[in-house]
């Protein structure tokens, strides 16, 4: 059967990765989370004491940029590619609200969004990739043959973000949770360099109401339309 790229972009909390894991899974693809590498620069920021927490920036990150590497491992037991940092796991690490509070700012910064972007075009050269992220179908893949653009309300996306950090132990509180959601949105979608936007042939999906099995037999359905076209 013909490989394809599929490229899934939207807010935080729409069910990409998810989705995006079912998918690779199916189809036997390989599933690359963007935002994991985004996450690890960010979390490798923080270890380093380049986050000017009183100015809310980050600083030195991009002269030391060269010392950092990022890579995948495919861990058979949970069924997907977990993200380690200079070759350690950090896949637990990344995923906490702390990172979250600063990674939109790292990623705005453009040199951090050519190193990246310039692996990820690596990773996905033979396709057979589903990537997730928030510039995949704009610039990373602009010639995808299947994009999704995944959208739910604010309050939705924080409500499962918020059950998700506390299910894995995290202490957190929901307006917290929904104040990050909110800012995240905000500076995705207003930085001047690959702001999240949805790429005018993608197709717009609200799951606000959908179950993660409706949203994967109507995603199912788009793909396989993909595949034969
Ligand atoms: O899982 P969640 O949707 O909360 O976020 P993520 O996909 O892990 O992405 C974390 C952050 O990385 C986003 O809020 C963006 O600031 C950044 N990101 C990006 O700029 N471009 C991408 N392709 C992926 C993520
Ligand atoms: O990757 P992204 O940040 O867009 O979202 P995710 O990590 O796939 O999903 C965030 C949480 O929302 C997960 O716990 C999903 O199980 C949940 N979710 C849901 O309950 N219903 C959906 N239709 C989509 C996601």
């Amino acid at each position: 059967m013909q490989k394809i790229t599929i490229a899934i972009d939207g807010f935080s909390s729409t069910g990409k990765s998810t989705v995006a894991k079912q998918l690779a899974k199916h189809l036997g693809y390989i599933y690359v989370d963007s935002g994991a590498m985004y996450r690890a620069v960010t979390l490798y920021t923080m270890q380093n004491g380049w986050i000017d927490k009183d100015h809310f920036d980050v600083i030195a990150l991009v002269t030391n940029l060269d010392k950092i590497t990022i890579s995948f491992k495919f861990n058979d037991q949970l069924g997907f590619a977990e993200v380690y940092l200079n070759g350690e796991n950090v896949e637990k690490q990344i995923r906490t609200l702390e990172v979250s509070s600063y990674v939109s700012k790292v990623a705005a910064i453009p040199e951090v969004r050519y190193q990246l972007v310039k692996q990820q075009h690596q990773m996905g050269k033979d396709k057979g990739v589903v990537m997730d992220g928030r510039d995949i179908g704009t610039v990373v893949f602009p010639n995808a043959e299947l994009k999704l653009f995944m959208t739910a309300s604010a309050e939705t996306r924080a409500q499962r973000r918020y059950d998700e950090l506390i299910n894995r132990g995290d202490q957190v509180n929901y307006e917290d949770v929904l104040k990050n959601v909110r800012e995240r949105d905000y500076i995705d979608s207003n930085r001047e360099n690959s702001p999240l936007t949805k790429a005018e042939d993608a197709i717009e999906i609200d799951n606000s109401n959908l179950t993660l099995e409706q949203q994967f037999e109507k995603i199912l359905s788009l793909v396989k339309k993909a595949i034969d076209k």
